[in-house]
């Protein structure tokens, strides 16, 4: 079948604007009506293992990251997370008490398959969290997780990503299940949560105004620092992997509390902060990041929902308000902006968002 851009100006704004409806195929597939989550060819035992190590190349490797915070906090189950490239080449040491988890939209890059292979043999299960079901890293691995996606033209990934993100927290609640780790009234709670996900995700387009207008005063730097704190410190990485591919802008994010630690020093009147940062525990403190920026003239866009920018968004340059959300899925919430924000930046600079410079959908050669 044929893929149009369905009346969008490019694949990226029309793979942004799926995510709801994709969101929720992937819930469809993966939750029963009576909130049981149902993984394929019997599911993974998770009483077996006592770590996971979860590897993957650009934005599927952030959805790793991110969910290393949820698997260690949720599920108590100790996390460890590399790019595919490092991976492969270290010779990690790995225990058979290990299940590892590959991500890969394409199911086909070249240094996550090699990473996938380097575990066969040693680890209890692999499994495989992918878009493509007849890839090459879906076929190597013992259980393969669908995403349900659906095709993703544009080069930087959007669409993918969140679903990479709803099927990793599925497989979060599972394990917490099967270990002991949540109650069932929690567990109730993180499912109610997940299914107002795509109305919620709704919301989020709907500030694509106020994105666009935060996006064409970025449009003008030449450096951009993203800042997050725990759970949003992974998405301050996808946000600036976004834009600097999409838009060419250098870009780099930081650990909200490591700022003081080097990266300070580059801040200036010139130097826009994007600040991601729900009303959570961790607010206050990303809070006090944010204003050392602002004292030494950083202009700081604060993505936030309506209470945190009522407490904190005096002085800052733009602020992008999100519908609050359950604490644990504002990683996947949040990137709505993220991706809404490059995207508007590349098109006020009339970047090629579909296919930048010098980057593939899918990298098959090391
Ligand atoms: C390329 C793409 C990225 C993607 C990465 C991993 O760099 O441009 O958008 O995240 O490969 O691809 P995969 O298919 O393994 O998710």
């Amino acid at each position: 079948t044929r893929i149009d851009k369905g009346g969008y100006k490019h694949f990226m704004a029309k793979e942004i604007a799926e995510q709801p409806g994709v969101i929720q195929n992937a819930l469809n597939h993966y939750l029963t009506e009576d909130g049981e989550i149902v993984l394929p060819d019997g599911g993974i035992d998770f009483t077996k293992i006592d770590r996971l190590t979860m590897v993957a190349c650009g934005t599927a490797y952030l959805a790793c990251f991110t969910a290393k915070y949820w698997f260690e906090r949720i599920a108590r189950l100790p996390v460890e997370v590399d790019v595919a490239s490092e991976f492969r080449y270290r010779e990690p040491p790995i225990s058979n008490r290990t299940l590892a988890i590959f991500v890969s939209q394409s199911g086909e890059t070249a240094d996550t398959l090699a990473a996938l292979r380097y575990c066969s043999g040693k680890v209890d299960t692999i499994a495989s969290i992918v878009n493509v079901s007849e890839s090459s890293i879906a076929r190597e691995s013992d259980l393969a997780l669908p995403i349900y996606a659906g095709v993703e033209v544009g080069v930087a990934s959007t669409k993918a990503f969140t679903c990479q993100l709803t099927v990793l927290f599925l497989m979060v609640l599972k394990a917490a299940r099967d270990r002991g780790a949540i109650t069932s009234a929690e567990l109730a709670d993180h499912i109610s949560a997940l299914r107002g996900l795509p109305s919620v995700i709704n919301m989020a387009l709907e500030q694509n105004d106020t994105v666009r207008a935060a996006a064409r005063k970025l449009s003008q730097a030449r450096d951009v620092l993203f800042l997050g704190r725990g759970q949003m410190y992974p998405l301050a990485h996808e946000g600036a992997l976004k834009l600097k591919e999409i838009s060419y802008i250098h870009a780099e994010a930081y650990a909200s509390g490591e700022l003081k630690h080097g990266p300070i020093a580059l801040v200036d009147d010139t130097v826009p902060v994007v600040v991601m940062a729900p009303r959570d525990s961790l607010f206050e403190k990303t809070v006090s990041n944010m204003q050392e920026v602002m004292a030494r003239k950083g202009k700081v866009i604060l993505i936030s929902d309506a209470k945190g920018l009522a407490e904190a968004s005096e002085g800052v340059w733009a602020s992008i308000q999100m519908p609050s959300v359950a604490d644990a899925l504002a990683p996947i919430l949040y990137a709505i902006p993220a991706q809404l924000l490059a995207y508007h930046t590349a098109v006020a600079k009339g970047t090629d968002v579909d296919q930048p410079r010098n980057l593939a959908k899918s990298v098959t050669v090391e």
